[in-house]
């Protein structure tokens, strides 16, 4: 699967979400999240991020590590829903990006 790591937190930008051919990127309250079981590892995301946030698995900067557990961890409750468009925002956050201070301006 890919990852959304912290710079997208407060940025949101959703540039990602236009290129997922399986609509399975997430929108949560303060970032985005990449369904693991529904992403099929196009990659189609990962170049549009202004800002970086998306990475292969395998090659998510260590301090960002704990990423990988949020964004499975995103979806303990939701499940698999199969299309995050239908399912629209969610108004919350993995509790580690919930306790962040404030990002970028
Ligand atoms: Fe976030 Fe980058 Fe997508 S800022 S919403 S991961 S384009
Ligand atoms: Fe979608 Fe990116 Fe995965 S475009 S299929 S979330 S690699």
């Amino acid at each position: 699967t890919y990852v959304i790591a912290q710079p997208c937190v407060d940025v949101l930008d959703k540039a990602c979400i236009e290129e997922c051919p399986v609509d399975c990127i997430y929108e949560g309250d303060r970032m985005l999240y990449i369904h693991p079981d529904e992403c099929v590892d196009c990659g189609a995301c990962e170049p549009v991020c202004p800002v970086e946030a998306i990475y292969y698995e395998d090659d998510v900067p260590d301090q960002w590590s704990d990423y990988t557990r949020a964004n499975v961890d995103f979806f303990n409750d939701l499940g698999s829903p199969g299309g995050a468009s239908k399912v629209g925002k969610i108004n919350a956050d993995d509790k580690m990006v919930a306790a962040l201070p404030p990002q970028a301006s």
